[in-house]
């Protein structure tokens, strides 16, 4: 269960124009699934909701977990200053995290992320290789630009394809456009990014009568399920509350994209 405490940073370090990767020691590393996320809280009496930030990777061994963010706005921001040895009030892991058990038996699977979607990648697709040295993992990651981060990680363990949109790498366009160039028809697809990337993927994917699981980075506040602050619409009522709706934080932020309105 997730439970409350105070992280210590190991590492931050800057991967491209205002993104950083940051290693934090944390009890919350010793039971994190891909697909997770942890709840930072800034405790400086102004930014009073934690930030939701996905885990990228985990080292069960140290008791660390890694994330990777981008500066949006002041909580991030006050994120990016602070320094090893600081500790971090942290709640986590949080979330349902991806459906491994979907993956297994597969020959193959398709992970497509874009942006600050591409994070939670590095630990899905180490999991998976994890459990299954034999399959062929593929991951289009689509970026705005040349500033790429997180390719190491992702060719050590997947068939690695860049998309960006402004053409300075890889293949010139949206990770949709890509796979329709390039006729990928795998049986299962995991995702992450903005919400127009995962409604054409899903378009993409009813086309190819493929399932396709997306992670949702809806805007939050509690985290825990309790304020509702971050609902979206699913197509089936809810048996217990009667409605269409699911918090993203508590019943997600993994959903099989047939199920949720995108
Ligand atoms: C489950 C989950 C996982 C996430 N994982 C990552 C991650 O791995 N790396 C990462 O960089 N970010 C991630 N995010 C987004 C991250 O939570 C926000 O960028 C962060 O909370 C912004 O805080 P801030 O104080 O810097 O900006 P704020 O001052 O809170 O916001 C700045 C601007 O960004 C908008 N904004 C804030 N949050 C979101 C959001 N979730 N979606 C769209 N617009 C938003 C605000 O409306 C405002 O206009 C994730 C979000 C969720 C819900
Ligand atoms: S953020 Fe409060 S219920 Fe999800």
């Amino acid at each position: 269960m997730a439970e409350m405490e105070y992280g210590n940073i190991i590492s931050i370090e800057a991967l491209a124009p205002d993104i950083y990767s940051m290693w934090i020691r944390c009890r919350a590393a010793y039971t994190s699934r891909p697909g997770q996320f942890i709840s930072l809280y800034m405790d400086d009496g102004v930014h009073l909701l934690p930030r939701p930030i996905s885990i990228c990777d985990y080292d069960a061994e140290k008791g660390a977990l890694r994330i990777v963010f981008r500066i949006l706005g002041e909580g991030t921001a006050k994120l990016s200053k602070m320094l090893p040895g600081d500790s971090v009030r942290l709640m986590g892991p949080l979330g349902n995290g991806y459906p491994l058990d979907e993956v297994k038996g597969k020959e193959s699977v398709l992970l497509v992320a874009g942006g600050i979607g591409i994070p939670p990648m590095v630990a899905l697709a180490k999991e998976i290789k994890k459990n299954n040295q034999d399959i062929r993992i593929i991951s289009v990651m689509g970026y705005r630009d040349s500033h790429i981060f997180l390719q190491n990680e992702l060719e050590e363990v997947s068939e690695f394809k860049i998309t960006t949109d402004d053409g300075s790498m890889g293949f010139h366009g949206t990770v949709t456009d890509f796979l329709k160039n390039n006729d990928v028809r795998p049986e299962i697809i995991l995702s992450c990014g903005p919400k127009p990337m995962l409604r054409s993927l899903y378009e993409f994917s009813e086309n190819i009568k493929s399932t396709l699981y997306v992670s949702m980075e809806e805007r939050m506040a509690c985290g825990i399920g309790a304020c509702l602050a971050c609902v979206c619409k699913t197509k089936d009522m809810d048996d217990h509350s009667k409605v269409k709706n699911a918090r993203v934080c508590k019943d997600g932020p993994v959903f099989k994209a047939s199920e949720v309105e995108l």
